[in-house]
């Protein structure tokens, strides 16, 4: 307590308790904003989702932005410049959006194929993540715009996300898991860092002491620690543990509460004091505080040079895994007959679907549309899906009108049924069938109820079976020209954040007239703090869609076949049960090779997929999601004006056996033991003896390498400053290019310890290479690579002895072996 009065006017405030100013700086304003405080002179911020593009706040299709590359596909450049620019167009447009931080990169690692939200992942190795997540976080915050790495940690389990506990044990947390944070921080000190839904060794990542201190104290981070969206549930738990900033908000658990726990003596006033000692860091660094100057951009593209940007990172991205006979490239002159062939080629997927869909901006090419355009007049391109995939589709896709006779639907708020009558408090025609609300819900305001509507008119050209459906937040309901065909129940209450991000429906089947026909959804629901509705539908395929292709590829010059994954098939919230494509894919593609030897295949799926058929097929390259210049990129790499260079950024596996941690899911507690899965990756693969379909690292190209010399070059060994860091380790390499023409390659630097099992990435270099010619380079082994957690002393210690550093082209590739002494 403050000591008695002396002589201070009865007006002059006296300080009794802890400083509690500033506290509501803890907590957010908005879903997607955080709280101003006039005191402190911060000014709101605005923190919106990546990592593929900027989301709209509002979740409204005509808030667009750029669809960059997916992290995989980022990874498979294994380029960090081509990476730093990509984060540069993505600050570019946060800037332009007044976006304070974006929510991304995902830093995680996909330990498993299986994991729903992979796509965003860069690489299952960690030092590949770290390296080019730090590129990413670069380029975005030399746009004046923060990152927030997300999701610290072993956060790769979308099943019971919020629940799910992670058993790690300490070596494989410091060294695998945590590891692509450390180096994000270390080299790019992203302004804010994202603690995962998930439990790690029992305990709520939000509230983890132990893991928040290896952030604040052991790698010095200055920025701000924010939970995930609703993931914190304790306000001592969460402040005590080092938490900065609940979101969304407005705050339940910080902010207010917070006050009074300092108050209460339940945390200690230095607590709060560093919470917004970090916060109002952040808005000096974004040019939030009161009265600053933005940040200056450190460069500015135009839109055309932003369309460059995405289509050499998309081109760069592409994994050539088989090339026999040299198929590819595909020379316009050499054909008469071209067959396009697979869902993806006419309806190709950019990204996965979760709350980060990028509604797109401009222009989005599809594969098809550029094959036909760079095959030219002379070759006759013939387009034929062949298999159906099974999403289904919003109604506007469908080409639905709203009852006005406008293109569209008709999204009207209403009033709660028990309020009685049909009240319409808000109406708008829109084109999309699923919306979202965080807060307010236009009309009816902030957690208070109502109903939402949809209203479209389909046009069917006969009589045909169709599936529609329905879901949201509330109860819904699927009405069919005036009757109702389906109820679906309210959701479960306990992942909202999954639930809206994955757009869960209800489907029913019915057969429905010729002509106009009109489908009215609606959902009742109840106060909350998030809103969605979803109308999808989906006619039945009548047509034989593989029979169809089949005739097309069989009279065809060559086949280029395009299949993959759907939006729906990469979740929030949830994972996969197979690493395989869709059987539909998988069938088309077997069917095709077998009517035409000439079958070039193309995978559009952001992930480690299997393929069955890739002996039977002439080529075969991976495209991810390589963002909205997919269709123009792969045009170029098919015809031979740009060669295709990536090299895979996760194991392939031959099936699903083979995947770390096979058949071992959550335990009846939600636990999941991650010494079944380690070590995961290319090092699965290295201690297991099983062998990959295709290795990390591994990708072809127009010409050959070989690597011809690889020798120690090493010079000033020294330990770094905490004396676990080893300087100036380094190979130089000598590379030929063995082919026709000029390429790129990618050389890769291994490691291994003294008595250890198993090699790890310690640096990589590309390399241009001119036809014939030979290339020098040095690679730098990374200094913190050498380190290896000691669980006992709780300290990072150098093993000493003879380590082994091996020079390869991917991770299963003997290479040259070299060895040096520590
Ligand atoms: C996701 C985060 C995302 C946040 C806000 C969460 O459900 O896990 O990655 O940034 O929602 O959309």
């Amino acid at each position: 307590m403050a000591g008695p009065l002396t002589g201070a006017s009865a007006t002059e405030a006296v300080v009794t308790g802890p400083d509690i100013s500033g506290a509501e700086l803890t907590g957010g304003r908005t879903g997607w904003s955080t709280t101003p405080s006039d005191e402190e002179g911060v000014e709101e911020m605005v923190l919106l989702d990546g990592p593929l593009g900027i989301v709209s706040k509002a979740m409204d299709e005509r808030d667009t932005s750029l669809i960059m590359p997916s992290g995989t596909a980022l990874a498979a450049t294994w380029d960090p410049e081509i990476i730093t620019d990509v984060g540069q167009l993505i600050g570019q447009q946060g800037a332009e959006r007044g976006v304070s931080a974006i929510l991304g990169p995902n830093l995680n690692l996909p330990r498993s194929p299986l994991t729903g939200r992979g796509f965003e992942m860069f690489s299952e190795d960690p030092f590949l993540t770290g390296v080019l997540g730090a590129a990413w976080v670069q380029g975005v915050q030399s746009q004046g715009v923060g990152c927030c790495a997300k999701h610290v940690v072993a956060n790769d389990t979308e099943t019971e996300r919020r629940r799910m506990n992670s058993r790690v044990d300490p070596v494989t947390l410091r060294e695998t898991y945590l590891r692509p944070f450390e180096t994000a921080v270390r080299t790019a000190n992203p302004w804010m860092l994202m603690m995962a839904y998930n439990r790690v060794n029992g305990m709520h990542c939000s509230q983890h002491s132990g893991l928040i201190g290896v952030l604040k104290d052991d790698w010095k981070y200055d920025g701000v620690v924010v939970s995930d969206w609703y993931g914190v549930d304790d306000t001592v738990a969460a402040a005590n543990a080092g938490l900065d900033l609940e979101m969304p908000g407005p705050a339940q658990y910080l902010g207010a509460r917070l006050a009074d726990a300092v108050a209460a003596g339940e945390v200690p006033e230095r607590r709060l004091r560093d919470a917004v000692e970090r916060v109002t860091r952040l808005a000096d660094r974004t040019g939030r505080r009161t009265g600053a100057s933005v940040p200056v951009p450190a460069r500015l593209r135009t839109r055309r040079e932003q369309r460059d940007v995405l289509g050499r990172a998309a081109a760069a991205s592409f994994v050539l895994l088989e090339n026999r006979d040299r198929v590819l490239p595909l020379y316009p002159s050499r054909i008469r007959t071209l067959a396009v062939v697979g869902p993806n080629a006419a309806k190709p997927c950019f990204q996965g679907g979760t709350f980060a869909t990028v509604r797109p901006e401009g222009e989005l090419v599809t594969p098809l549309d550029a094959i036909r355009d760079a095959f030219g007049p002379d070759v006759e391109v013939r387009y034929e899906s062949g298999a159906a995939l099974s999403d289904a589709l919003s109604l506007t896709e469908l080409g639905s009108i709203a009852p006005d006779g406008t293109p569209g639907a008709l999204l009207e708020i209403l009033s709660p049924a028990t309020a009685g009558g049909d009240e319409v408090l808000y109406s708008e025609v829109r084109h999309a069938s699923s919306f979202v609300w965080f807060g307010p819900v236009p009309g009816v305001g902030a957690n208070a109820p109502g109903r939402a509507r949809i209203t479209a008119l389909l046009r069917l050209e006969a009589p045909a079976r169709w599936a529609v459906g329905a879901g949201g937040t509330g109860i819904s309901s699927v009405t069919v020209d005036g009757k109702r065909v389906l109820e679906v129940p309210a959701p479960a209450p306990d992942d909202v954040m999954g639930v809206v991000a994955r757009a869960d429906t209800q489907q029913v089947t019915l057969d429905l007239p010729a002509g106009e026909v009109e489908v009215v959804v609606e959902m009742a629901f109840q106060p909350g703090r998030v809103q969605a509705i979803t109308a999808v539908a989906a006619p039945e395929q009548l047509s034989a869609p593989l029979t169809d292709a089949l005739a097309l590829a069989a009279l065809a010059d060559a086949v280029i076949v395009v299949v993959g994954d759907e939006q729906g098939s990469s979740r929030e919230s949830a994972d996969r049960t197979t690493a395989a494509l869709d059987p539909a894919c998988d069938r088309l593609v077997e069917a095709v090779a077998a009517v035409n030897t000439e079958t070039v295949v193309v995978v559009n799926a952001s992930r480690a997929v299997l393929l069955p058929w890739a002996d039977n097929v002439k080529a075969l390259l991976m495209s991810w999601f390589p963002g909205q210049e997919f269709g123009h990129a792969l045009a170029a790499v098919l015809t031979g004006s740009i060669a295709p260079s990536g090299r895979l950024p996760v194991s392939f596996p031959a099936r699903n056996e083979d995947i770390p941690g096979w058949g071992h899911g959550l335990d009846t507690e939600l636990t999941l033991d991650y010494a079944a899965s380690e070590p995961m990756g290319y090092r699965h693969f290295e201690t297991s003896g099983r062998s990959p379909r295709y290795p990390f690292g591994y990708g072809l190209g127009y010409t050959e390498f070989r690597l011809v010399d690889a020798v120690l070059a090493s010079s000033m060994l020294g330990l770094g400053d905490n004396a676990a860091e080893v300087e100036g380790v380094a190979v130089h390499v000598t590379l030929r290019n063995t082919g026709t023409s000029p390429g790129r390659d990618v050389v890769q630097l291994y490691g291994k310890a003294p008595g250890e099992t198993w090699f790890r990435l310690m640096g990589f270099t590309a390399l241009d290479v001119a036809a014939g010619a030979s290339a020098e380079a040095r690679i730098a082994a990374d200094p913190l690579g050498f380190r290896r957690w000691d669980t006992a002393k709780s300290a990072w210690v150098v093993p000493t002895g003879e380590w082994e550093l091996r020079v390869a082209r991917n991770a299963a590739d003997e290479g040259i072996l070299c060895r040096i002494t520590l």
